[in-house]
């Protein structure tokens, strides 16, 4: 069922997750809306082409990782890393979202699905407290974000809307029972 949400996106689907970009506008709205400093690591879960990680340092100072499953879009985003000049403050590797030691975050993005994104919650709560969590697009079910803002997509080629959705979190000193 949940196949329909990417119905009419780019092939190359891994597992359940297909490989679409997050254009690049909405990138930059992303790692604005986490508040993105030179101070940051920023870890995107699925980074597919690099694209975020690669804008989170060259824009905005940051370091950070992205873990992606297909081995051909983490070599193109190293090349792209060595591209922009940023190669020394980004990393890609070829690993599993799910297998991905998430501590050294002070900031994850996402643009996976909303069952992915459940099944990362407990994970995502137990990181330190501040860290900023943005996912395009899918929440996390009753663990309600901070913020929410739309930002316009008029040439989208997933779902309906010519729009996407950017949800924030920062993860709460104490989690609330509901989503535990
Ligand atoms: C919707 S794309 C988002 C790409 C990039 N983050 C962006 O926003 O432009 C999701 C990516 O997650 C990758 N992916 C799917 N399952 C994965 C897994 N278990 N571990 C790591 N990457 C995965 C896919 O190959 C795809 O490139």
């Amino acid at each position: 069922m949940l196949a329909l949400a990417w119905a009419g996106g780019p092939a190359l689907a891994v597992e359940e997750v297909p490989f679409v970009t997050t254009p690049d506008h909405v990138t930059l709205a992303m790692l604005e809306l986490a508040g993105v400093t030179a101070g940051d690591f920023v870890i995107d879960l699925g980074s597919g082409d690099g694209r975020i990680v690669i804008t989170a340092a060259k824009v905005f100072g940051a370091r950070g990782l992205g873990v992606e499953i297909v081995p051909e879009l983490v070599e193109r985003s190293r090349v792209a890393a060595r591209r922009a000049g940023v190669a020394d403050r980004v990393e890609f590797r070829v690993q599993d979202l799910y297998d991905t030691d998430l501590t050294a975050a002070t900031v994850v993005t996402m643009y996976l699905l909303p069952e992915v994104n459940l099944q990362l919650r407990p994970r995502l709560l137990a990181l330190r407290p501040g860290t900023r969590i943005v996912s395009h697009d899918w929440d996390m079910g009753n663990w309600r974000p901070d913020r929410t803002i739309v930002v316009d997509v008029p040439d989208k080629k997933v779902g309906r809307e010519k729009s996407s959705r950017l949800h924030l979190w920062t993860v709460p000193g104490t989690v609330p029972a509901a989503v535990r």
